[in-house]
């Protein structure tokens, strides 16, 4: 967008949310709430964007570490709204045009909101202000637009410092602001704090450019929940709701079968292809990617893992940082660490813990396993109870199987050991030393049967 500098405000505590994290850090969707207004910059090709930090900045900064090209302003002490956008304006120095604001508060914002704002603040020359605002049913907490007999925007007054009269507005502020670069330099250091909390409200702008003669037009928006602000638990649990909703439209209208989207949360950006069916109670977060036609049963958790198409993950299982391959079948109840590398057709079944392991195409390990730092070949079975004991107290230990190897029930594999190809674990076996390929090992006690002594016992007593 031609001549567009933008400020986000992220500077203040969130005092509201009772919380010693940032307000502007609360997840929505799974990504800090301040990811929002500024993925909503992204489309508008705007020129510089400075964001205004001050609570908690240095973790509030480091969370936008993935967006490029940011410059911060710190505000180190939070005097309202107008005192943080007077700490970004000696970032806008030299920018001729317009500047718009945000609030890091008011994440549900659109680029087409914002791209509406700015058709009518250009609309029949340089208007100095314009502004969003919404009617909304509960005006609590929001300045209020102050209109004059005519209709036109005269002013907006914070809730502390409204009369009751002007209480029962339903107009409020969205916090959403275009303003004129020149416009904005010359009238930020007029604004006072002589009102209820004594800060600098940005808000006065608006009334200052009424009083100069200036046009100010609203762009009332006819859905409030897009551009409600953030600032108790309350709305932050309804800003997840609206956005699970967006997030779960999407993929529906792409072809995603959710059977229950209220009950399905599926963090903002993963990935999920055509007729993947999801259950209730699944939550799929941070950079997940399904492929297409793959079943995710209730209860699932799947977090930053990728996984193959015709995949299916049964019942209650958790997932995380793994990679799965195509026509693979885990769960129910299994519980998949971080690093595992699963390939094609395998199977992992009940109460099986993975971690670090790279599991072979067709390998089956179907119940009540432990299997880490392990690299498992091909078309291997590793029997119930099997477990590998990585961890000798102080360093861990890699278990090697090579392809075809079959693993008998309750077998120890002592690391770091490695079984060969197409070699047999009896059952019950503790492996300490290297199987060569195609050998047998077990190691077990001698059976005893002694007749009778059971009987016995019963007559002794
Ligand atoms: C503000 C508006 C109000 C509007 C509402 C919409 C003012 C005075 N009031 O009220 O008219 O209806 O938003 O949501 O602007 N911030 C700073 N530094 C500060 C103070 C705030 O960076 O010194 C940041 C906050 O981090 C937040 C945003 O500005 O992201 C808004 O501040 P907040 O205190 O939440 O303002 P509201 O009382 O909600
Ligand atoms: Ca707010």
């Amino acid at each position: 967008m031609k001549n567009l500098a933008a400020i986000v405000l992220a500077a203040g505590r969130g005092t509201r949310m009772k919380s010693r994290i940032p307000k502007v850090l609360h997840p929505i969707s799974g990504h800090p709430m301040i990811h929002y207004p500024l993925r909503a910059l992204k489309g508008l090709k705007t020129g510089k964007i400075v964001v205004v930090t001050g609570y908690g900045a240095d973790a509030v900064e480091e969370s936008l570490s993935g967006f490029k090209g940011l410059t911060f302003a710190r505000q180190a002490e939070q005097k309202g709204t107008a005192h943080a956008v007077m700490c970004a304006a000696m970032e806008l120095e030299g920018h001729a045009g317009d500047v718009l604001i945000l609030s890091g508060d008011v994440p549900l914002i659109t680029p087409q909101t914002v791209k509406a704002l700015l058709k009518i603040h250009r609309k029949g020359g340089a208007n100095p202000v314009s502004f969003i605002s919404a009617f909304v049913s509960d005006p609590v907490g929001y300045g209020r637009v102050i209109r004059d007999a005519g209709g036109k925007v005269a002013g907006i007054i914070e809730e502390k410092d409204c009369t009751a009269l002007q209480k029962r507005i339903k107009e409020v502020n969205a916090g959403v602001y275009l303003v004129n670069a020149d416009f904005l330099r010359k009238n930020i250091g007029g604004i006072s704090a002589r009102n209820a909390q004594r800060e600098y409200y940005l808000p006065d702008l608006v009334r200052m450019a009424v009083e100069k003669g200036g046009r100010v037009p609203a762009l009332t928006h006819c859905d409030p929940s897009e551009v409600m602000g953030i600032n108790n638990r309350v709305e932050l649990a309804a800003a997840n709701s609206i956005m699970r909703e967006r997030v779960s439209r999407e993929l529906m209208l792409a072809g995603v079968s959710i059977i229950d989207p209220v009950a399905t949360y599926i963090d903002f950006g993963a990935r999920i292809g055509a007729d993947t069916v999801i259950y209730p109670g699944a939550h799929i977060d941070g950079r997940t990617r399904i492929g297409a036609d793959c079943v995710i049963e209730e209860g699932v958790r799947i977090e930053d893992s990728f996984i193959g198409d015709n995949t299916r993950v049964k019942s209650y299982s958790i997932i995380e940082s793994t990679s799965l391959g195509k026509h693979v079948t885990v769960g129910p109840f299994a519980r998949l660490r971080p690093g595992n590398v699963i390939k094609d057709r395998a199977r992992i079944g009940n109460f099986v813990e993975l971690k670090k392991s790279v599991i072979g195409a067709g390998t089956k390990a179907n119940h009540l396993s432990y299997i880490g730092d392990s690299v498992i070949g091909d078309n291997v079975n590793i029997g119930a109870g099997t477990i590998t004991c990585n961890y000798d107290g102080v360093r861990k230990h890699r278990t090697i199987i090579e392809d075809n190897a079959f693993i008998g029930s309750d077998t120890q594999l002592v690391a770091p050991v490695k079984v060969g190809k197409n070699a047999y674990v009896g059952s019950g076996t503790t492996v300490t030393r290297d199987v060569p390929p195609w050998s047998l090992v077990v190691t077990r006690a001698d059976e005893r049967v002694v007749e009778g002594w059971a009987k016995r016992r019963l007559e002794k007593k």
